[in-house]
């Protein structure tokens, strides 16, 4: 019934018209796209589209490409989560996020007195889980591939041995990552340890390159056995890291069924747990649903607090519930359901902004049974896949496996150390997202693909932590309701709040002065960042043609299509 009358508000609401916003185009191609965070990993995987390959095959080819073309996120030694639709309504789920060694422990980064050990889950060989990224893209190949496995590889062979010119966002990168690279490594990685980098220099990765090689040549045994899975335990056992030949062998990623929900006459397809993504994305599309959004200005007071007063909920939620559900009964259903959430937001205060010490997470019993780099792609036949794949921070532990050349993740740091104590994206975790062996870490990677009337409408992405899940949020509100094209959707700009701690952060010119005078009245407290996600996304447009929305704004994105 709430529903209703305020959907009655909405259409009285809607007579006011929206605001005119300036229309910034993509790029816009006939037939595929592909988007991607380097320009080389983009062409790589339309080369594949037009040598025949499927969606899915492009995929695997930029995840490789990736791994070398953008090593501070693209990766071999990570994890990621892959959400595809082919063209027949097929949807899948694969979930090869890393895990936790088996000789891991939940107090591992505790000290004697129970109090979390700064940087140890963050920097050097224990801040390592067991790399899913190669099993899941062997995994992604089996089941949807067509081109030849080696096909895929062989470009980002070819890139690694031949060397690229880097980028002048890289270059700058490489040149303020060299000190850590020194302290972490007990091999130094020389290849980039040169002292100034600067735009243009070409760079090279051999053993990487070998290592690609041999995952080439023998498929997921080309890493997780033989020389790669004895240099990385070499490199574990010089750095009192965990990871055995034991935990390589045993690592599997996992198909998952995705995440569907409604938002208004669209179908959000998204990523189920061990990820919050896919859950935490539907939970706010659902809380924000009953409100007049489109007669409210983008970005305007109303909206944001709106927003944040969901997100507030929803990550409270999150904070409770979820974790690996391998590991803990994740109560997806209810966390779901309309009602919950109308329950939920049943305290929103429209002039008030409620301090996030005053939020709970809801009661649900008896449960039922920056660095990341995020890829969309469409073929011409309009299979879709969206991947987003991560060592977590910026060059993950900083620990390049010796001999192989290959950055390892740090992503130990998204299990929650100590109920209560934040991680580096600030978020807090409890018994549900606590270390235990094996368990894979929770993660926010929120892969999404959108159908409108049972037809692909958009793939969409980002990288960005915590921040990740806020930010597709707002592009879909921003296609879907500020009726903006796909590279306008991804440029504007972007807010995240996420329960605690209690501020929200906004891109500098996110807000105009009266919004932010009456919200700060409202009692919201503001931080600024200097960029909020990194997201590449795909639309389908109405006459059949695919609008890319590359995030060149904020990184090197780029959209290649045909
Ligand atoms: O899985 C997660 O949620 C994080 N490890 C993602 C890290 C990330 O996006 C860093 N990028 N800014």
């Amino acid at each position: 019934m709430k529903r209703v009358c305020i959907l009655l508000l909405a259409l009285v609401a809607l007579a006011c018209g929206s605001e005119n916003t300036k229309k910034v185009v993509g790029l816009v191609a006939d037939s595929a796209l592909v988007v991607s965070a380097h320009p080389l990993a983009s062409k790589i995987g339309v080369d594949i589209l037009k040598k025949g390959g499927n969606a899915v095959d492009a995929a695997v080819a930029v995840q490789f490409a990736l791994a070398v073309v953008f090593p501070a996120a693209g990766n071999i030694g990570g994890g990621g989560y892959l959400v595809a639709r082919m063209d027949n309504g097929t949807i899948a789920a694969l979930d090869y996020r890393e895990k936790a060694p088996a000789k891991a422990t939940t107090n591992m980064y505790l000290d004697k007195n129970g109090d979390v050990i700064p940087n140890l889950s963050l920097e050097g060989h224990l801040a390592s889980g067991v790399p899913g990224s190669v099993d899941g893209m062997v995994e992604a190949h089996k089941k949807f591939g067509s081109l030849p496995w080696k096909d895929l590889i062989q470009p980002a062979i070819d890139l690694a041995l031949g060397g690229f010119p880097l980028t002048a966002r890289e270059a700058k990168w490489f040149n303020g990552m060299r000190e850590d690279l020194l302290k972490y490594n007990t091999v130094k990685p020389e290849n980039v340890l040169k002292d100034n980098w600067k735009e243009g220099d070409l760079i090279k990765f051999v053993d990487l390159g070998h290592t690609l090689e041999l995952i080439r040549d023998n498929g997921r045994a080309g890493f997780y056995e033989g020389k790669t899975a004895e240099n990385l335990v070499a490199e574990m056992k010089r750095g009192n890291g965990l990871i055995s030949l034991e935990d390589l062998k045993n690592y599997k990623s996992d198909w998952r069924e995705p995440i569907t929900g409604n938002y208004k006459e669209y179908k959000i397809i998204s990523m189920p747990p061990s990820s919050s993504g896919g859950v935490c994305l539907i939970q706010l599309l659902k809380s924000v649903e009953p409100y007049p959004i489109k007669s409210w200005r983008h970005n305007s007071s109303k909206n944001i607090h709106l927003m944040v007063e969901a997100e507030r909920r929803v990550y409270a939620d999150r904070t409770k519930y979820l974790g690996d559900p391998d590991f803990f009964n994740v109560p997806v259903k209810r966390l779901l359901d309309d009602q919950y959430n109308d329950e939920r937001m049943s305290n929103f205060n429209p002039d008030r902004a409620t301090p996030s010490s005053e939020i709970k997470e809801g009661k649900i019993e008896g449960y039922e049974s920056e660095e990341t780099t995020h890829f969309s792609i469409v073929d011409a036949k309009g299979n879709a896949v969206a991947v987003t794949t991560t060592l977590n921070g910026w060059f993950g532990s900083h620990v390049v496996v010796a001999g192989s050349g290959f950055f390892l993740n740090n992503e130990m740091d998204d299990f929650s150390a100590k109920p209560g104590v934040p991680n580096q994206f600030g978020v807090l975790g409890a018994e549900a997202n606590k270390i235990e062996p094996n368990k894979r870490m929770l993660s926010a990677m929120t892969p999404t693909i959108v159908e409108k009337n049972k037809e692909l409408f958009m793939v969409v992405g980002t990288p960005g932590g915590s921040t990740i899940i806020t930010s597709i949020f707002q592009v879909i509100l921003n296609v879907v309701d500020h009726k903006m094209g796909m590279q306008e959707a991804v440029d504007a700009k972007r807010i995240h709040s996420q329960w605690l701690p209690d501020v929200v952060a906004i891109e500098g010119g996110a807000l105009k002065k009266e919004d932010s005078i009456s919200l700060t009245k409202m009692g919201h407290v503001f931080t600024t960042r200097r960029a909020i996600g990194r997201v590449d996304a795909i639309l389908v447009l109405p006459n059949g043609k695919l609008e890319a929305g590359a995030d060149h704004l904020r990184g090197d994105d780029r959209a290649e299509g045909y």
